[in-house]
């Protein structure tokens, strides 16, 4: 479906922000936001042009994944947000929802371009990484070139995991990456250099970013110097955040410049 972006629509994306910020804030969803709008975006295929983040995970379908376990929450909450914004496509919802959780939480602020289109098709099974298998880089690389990210890519986005917790009944994991659940910074580095510690998680995909020679400088890195990786964290959520979907800056100028127009000419209405 085409997704128009006009003055009215950059309006509901504004008030759809505040309200998503509202929202996280009163029931503390950041971490399942965050983790909604990767898993929508973590389907594409560069090759074909299929999956990523087009709405298709509000398909029961797609929900139903095993990988996607708990997200149906998330989904919900969306849904509230969608009630009151309808002009908003679901594939911009979910993608603003997963900015707006990072900032929210003392992350990175991450440039949001609106425009997305649904899809009603939905990728099978199986496109997103395996918390097992990454025990091999080799099956990270595979999963995440496949849709067009790189080493740098995988570390800084891994960073997601400073968020949140895993749970038993959805993941067969348990317990949170870092002290803070709701704080984004840098602690999930800085655990994962100090090696197992009671009470903190590390799957095996975590582990590989420290063991393999490509993924470790980025570890170190982003250890030693926060400010980097919200800076390449930034860049890396926007690049996954936009598979497959080409913003159209021309556009947005325009519709920017005459909203811009009309609401001057309103005030100077006013004025005479
Ligand atoms: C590198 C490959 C990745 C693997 C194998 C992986 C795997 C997992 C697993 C097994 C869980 C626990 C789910 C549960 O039991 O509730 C989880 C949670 C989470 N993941 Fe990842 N993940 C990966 C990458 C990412 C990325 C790129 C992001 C975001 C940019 C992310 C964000 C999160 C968040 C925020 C949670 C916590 C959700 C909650 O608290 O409910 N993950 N991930």
């Amino acid at each position: 479906m085409a997704t128009v972006v006009d003055a009215e629509y950059l309006k509901q994306i504004e008030k759809a922000r505040r309200l998503l910020r509202s929202l996280i804030s009163t029931r503390q969803c950041a971490p399942i936001l965050l983790r909604l709008a990767w898993h929508e975006a973590g389907t594409y295929d560069a090759t074909t042009k299929t999956g990523g983040p087009n709405g298709s995970i509000r398909n029961e379908a797609e929900l139903n994944h095993s990988n996607n376990k708990g997200l149906k929450f998330a989904v919900d909450l969306c849904e509230e947000v969608k009630a009151s914004y309808p002009k908003i496509s679901y594939a911009d919802l979910y993608q603003l929802a997963g900015i707006v959780a990072v900032e929210i939480t003392g992350g990175p602020s991450i440039n949001f371009v609106p425009g997305r289109k649904d899809s009603t098709e939905f990728p099978e099974e199986g496109r997103l990484p395996d918390a097992v298998k990454g025990a091999r880089a080799s099956h990270l690389r595979e999963v995440f070139q496949r849709m067009g990210l790189s080493d740098k890519d995988i570390v800084a986005l891994s960073g997601g995991h400073t968020l949140g917790r895993a749970h038993r009944e959805r993941s067969g994991f348990n317990g949170p990456w870092t002290r803070d659940t709701l704080k984004f910074d840098n602690s999930y580095f800085v655990e994962l250099l100090k090696g197992d510690t009671p009470g903190l998680l590390k799957l095996p995909s975590d582990k590989i970013l420290v063991e393999d020679p490509g993924f470790r400088p980025y570890v170190e890195l982003y250890a030693k110097d926060e400010d980097t990786f919200f800076k390449d964290y930034a860049v890396s959520h926007k690049k996954l955040s936009e598979l497959g979907f080409t913003p159209d800056y021309f556009g947005l100028t325009l519709v920017k410049l005459k909203s811009a127009w009309s609401n001057l000419c309103g005030a100077h209405q006013k004025v005479k």
